[in-house]
Order: structure tokens, then C-alpha cells, then sequence
């Protein structure tokens, strides 16, 4: 009998599982073993008319400014998703980015349950406030969804241009950040239903810190020197970008109005108040500042210069040519 002529390599799907980072292995046994659903979370323990219209808001505000990160991760996965299966990577690698989908899919669905509880209303956009502070926040929900949806198109054309490793180095930041970020609000908030979901967040977030260090550990030492001063870079973009949600928009990279910082830190007083923990400002400089850190313990192993973050008194090489097209949006 005939054979078919050679499939053109490389083609979308590989015919082979082979197995050879052991770390992704263990990785994949966790997410299985972690998996969760946020409807299952306590919501019987949940009442939101025990709290104030203002204090709805501004819990609801939080959760809208998460989203706006974890509603573009599930097709920013699954773009990387499908880049795995194009590239032939090992049958472990394509299960992880697989998982990290899944899980920011979960995510996503928690925080369009918190909101629509508390709103009463399925969408923060169209919501009509009921409180003076809920208008200046639904503000702010308008400008992070219009900034947060200008990357989609630079992303879309840097997939297939880069590596794995280069795609996600700054992603490794944004993971170690938000694991402790979420793991302080867990330990902090007063509802049972956001104990347990932070718990869930915060772990599923540090398994995609522990997958993005074996691709490092796996391909950073057969890296060029061109592709270290592109991690260089990435590394400052992905500070601009997740600074939003990790700490305080940087306004010289998100165009956003001159009132939005005051307004935001307004509504997290309130839900703060209310007993929902958002860490202090001090706080999340100290988070954001330690993830950068160890991010640069990571990347000195592997001789690639770490960029400047005057922001959080770190030094380094000076990056100043950032635009929206630069970014690789990762959370
Ligand atoms: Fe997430
Ligand atoms: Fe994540």
C-alpha cells in the first residue's frame, strides 16, 4: 500500500507525546488535583444586601478591575495554548498552558459572580451606579477596559514571532505578585465565599509561577544574546502593564484620567472598610517589589539584565522605549 506524502513541517498538531521536563509533569498532576469551581464556593454564606450600595460598588469595582486581567487571560491562553500544538512542544508543556486556561477561565467566572451579586446587574459597563462613589468608579471601570483592550492586536502578532520563553518572561512576575497578593487577601476577607476563592486563585497562581520557571529553567540557557535584551524589555513592559492591578497604574503608560488613582483608592477605603482586604499601598509596593526581585534572582542566573524599576527603587538597565505593541499581556 501507498504511504501519503510527508505532512509539511511543522504542521498545528504534533502525533507524539514525548516526556521530558519532569517538573511539568508535577505541575499537571497538581492542577488536576487542585481543580475547583466557583459555583461550588459557600455562596449560601453570602449575603450582599448586608452591605450598603457604596460599599456593593466598591467591592464590585475590585472585582471589575481583576477582570479586566483575568476575562483577557483565557484567550490570551489559549492563543499560547495553540502556539504549543504549533511548535510540537512535549505532551507535558501543551497540558500546562492547557491547565493555566482553564484556570483563568475559573477566574474569570469568580469575578463575574461577585460582580453580578453584588450589582445585581451581569456587567460593570452597563450597570447604572447608584452612589456618587459607584459613578466615579464606573468611571474607572470604562478607562481600564478601553486600555486593557488595545494590546489584543500586538499580542496577536508577537505569538508567533517568539518563543515560549520569551513570551512569558515577564509573566513569571505577574504570577509571583498576584500568588501573594491573593493569598493576603484570602487570610483577609471577612466572607467564607472570598476566603475560599482567593485560596483557589492564589494556588492556581502559583502553579503558573511554577510553570513558567521550568520553561525558563528548560530554555533560558540556549538562549541568544538578541533574546536577552528582548526579555530585558518585556520585563519592563509586563511592570507597566500588571502595575495596574499589582500596585497603581503607571499614568505614563495607561492613558487614564487625572482623577483615577484618588478614585480608586477611595473605593478600596470603602472595601476595606466593609471587609473585603485589599492590601495598602505600602503593601502592594512591597509585594510588587519582592516579585521583581526574586524575578531578578531568576534572570541573573541566566546573565540577562534586569530593567530599571525606579518606581520600586530597583536598578538597572534603562528602559524607555515601551509602547502598546510591546506588550505580551500575562496574568
Ligand atoms: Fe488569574
Ligand atoms: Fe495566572
Amino acid at each position: 500500500m501507498d504511504t501519503p506524502p510527508a505532512t509539511e513541517q511543522p504542521n498545528v498538531y504534533p502525533l507524539s507525546w514525548h516526556r521530558e521536563t519532569a517538573k511539568m509533569e508535577e505541575i499537571w498532576a497538581s492542577s488536576q488535583r487542585d481543580q475547583w469551581d466557583p459555583l461550588k464556593l459557600p455562596w449560601d454564606t453570602f449575603d450582599p444586601s448586608s452591605y450598603t450600595w457604596e460599599q456593593r460598588e466598591a467591592i464590585a469595582y475590585w472585582w471589575t478591575l481583576l477582570s479586566v486581567f483575568d476575562a483577557s487571560a483565557p484567550p490570551v491562553f489559549a492563543e499560547a495554548l495553540i502556539k504549543t500544538y504549533e511548535v510540537h512542544e512535549e505532551d507535558a508543556v501543551r497540558r500546562c498552558f492547557f491547565s493555566v486556561t482553564r484556570d483563568e477561565q475559573m477566574h474569570e467566572q469568580m469575578c463575574g459572580l461577585a460582580i453580578t451579586k453584588f450589582l445585581e446587574h451581569p456587567d460593570p459597563l452597563t450597570y447604572e451606579p447608584k452612589t456618587e462613589l459607584g459613578k466615579k468608579l464606573q468611571k474607572n471601570a470604562q478607562w481600564l477596559y478601553f486600555n486593557g483592550g488595545r494590546y489584543w492586536d500586538g499580542y496577536k502578532k508577537a505569538v508567533p514571532r517568539y518563543s515560549l520563553a520569551i513570551l512569558f518572561s515577564s509573566f513569571l512576575m505577574g504570577e509571583i505578585a498576584a500568588a501573594t497578593i491573593f493569598h493576603q487577601m484570602a487570610a483577609g476577607s471577612k466572607e467564607p465565599v472570598f476566603q475560599a476563592a482567593f485560596r483557589n486563585i492564589g494556588r492556581d497562581e502559583g502553579r503558573h509561577m511554577a510553570i513558567c520557571m521550568s520553561l525558563m529553567e528548560r530554555d533560558y540557557p540556549k538562549l541568544d544574546l538578541s533574546e536577552r535584551s528582548l526579555i530585558t524589555k518585556q520585563i519592563r513592559a509586563g511592570y507597566l502593564f500588571l502595575s495596574a492591578v499589582l500596585f497603581e497604574p503607571p499614568m505614563e503608560f495607561w492613558d487614564l484620567p487625572a482623577d483615577f488613582i484618588d478614585n480608586q483608592r477611595e473605593g478600596e477605603a470603602v472595601a476595606r472598610a466593609a471587609g473585603f482586604f485589599i492590601p495598602e499601598y505600602e503593601q502592594k509596593k512591597e509585594n510588587w517589589r519582592n516579585a521583581m526581585l526574586n524575578l531578578k534572582g531568576v534572570l541573573d542566573r541566566y546573565n540577562i539584565p534586569f530593567p530599571a524599576i525606579p518606581e520600586v527603587g530597583i536598578s538597572g538597565e534603562e528602559i524607555t522605549d515601551i509602547d502598546m505593541d510591546d506588550i505580551i499581556p500575562v496574568f
